[in-house]
C-alpha cells in the first residue's frame, strides 16, 4: 500500500518524507486555505514547492465546477509539473472532465467518494485515482472502511485499473483497516503516519537493551 500525507503543510511534507516511506501527498482548498495560502498564482507556487519536495503524486484540486472551467483549470495544474494528479469532484461536469483527461494522458484523482456508484462512475470514466472519504462516512455513523473494500472487490472483480486511494483518515487504525481491505493508498495526517511507530513494548525493550549495555560498558 502506498503512503500519501493529507496536507499543504511544507514542513509537515518534508518530515515524512525525511521518514522515507513517503509516496505522495494530497492537498484540497480546505487545507490550502488552513495554510493560509490565497489567489492563484500563489497556489500554483506552493503545488509546485510541493512537487519539489516529494518525488511522487501531489494532488491539486480545481476550483471550477462546470466542465469548461475544470478543463481549463485542469491542464493549468497538469502543466506545473509532471507530479500533479488533477482533483476533480466527483459530479456529472467532473466525471465528463475526468474522461476528457484520461483520454489526454492527464492524471486524476476523483474526490468525495462516499458510494460504490460514484466509483463505479469514476473508473469507467478512467479515473487514475478514486478518493472514498473514509473518516467522514464513519462521522455520520457509516462505515468508511467496508466502503473502501466494497470498492477495492468490484474494482478486482470486473479489471478497473482505477487505483483506490482511502482518504479522509483519522488515525493509525484507520491505516491498518486500509491494509486489510486491499487499498491501494492511504492519505494520511502526519500525526497517523507517525502513530504507527508506537508500541509500549518497543519503548519499554529498547530501554532495557540501552541500560544493559551501560551496565556492561560503563
Ligand atoms: C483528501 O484527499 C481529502 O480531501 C481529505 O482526506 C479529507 O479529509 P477530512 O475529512 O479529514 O477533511
Amino acid at each position: 500500500m502506498k503512503f500519501f500525507i493529507d496536507t499543504a503543510n511544507l514542513e509537515q511534507i518534508r518530515e515524512a518524507y525525511d521518514l522515507g516511506v513517503l509516496d505522495g501527498v494530497t492537498t484540497n482548498p480546505s487545507l490550502m486555505a488552513k495554510e493560509g495560502i490565497k489567489g492563484v498564482d500563489n497556489q500554483r507556487k506552493h503545488y509546485v514547492d510541493i512537487c519539489n519536495i516529494v518525488q511522487g503524486d501531489v494532488s491539486a484540486e480545481v476550483i471550477a465546477t462546470d466542465y469548461e472551467g475544470i478543463i481549463r483549470e485542469g491542464e493549468e495544474l497538469a502543466a506545473l509539473n509532471p507530479h500533479i494528479v488533477v482533483k476533480v469532484p466527483c459530479i456529472a461536469d467532473g466525471i465528463k472532465a475526468i474522461k476528457y483527461f484520461s483520454e489526454k494522458g492527464i492524471r486524476t484523482n476523483c474526490t468525495l467518494i462516499f458510494s460504490v456508484g460514484q466509483a463505479l462512475l469514476a473508473a469507467k470514466a478512467g479515473a487514475t485515482y478514486v478518493s472514498p472519504f473514509v473518516g467522514r462516512l464513519d462521522d455520520i455513523s457509516e462505515d468508511g472502511i467496508a466502503l473502501v473494500g466494497k470498492i477495492v472487490e468490484i474494482y478486482r472483480y470486473y479489471g478497473y485499473a482505477t487505483q483506490v486511494l482511502a482518504a479522509s483518515i483519522r488515525h493509525t487504525a484507520h491505516i491498518i483497516q486500509c491494509l486489510e481491505v486491499g487499498a491501494d493508498v492511504a492519505t494520511c495526517p502526519l500525526s497517523a503516519i507517525k502513530g504507527l511507530l508506537n508500541h509500549p513494548l518497543t519503548d519499554a525493550g529498547l530501554k532495557k537493551f540501552l541500560e544493559d549495555y551501560k551496565r556492561v560498558n560503563n
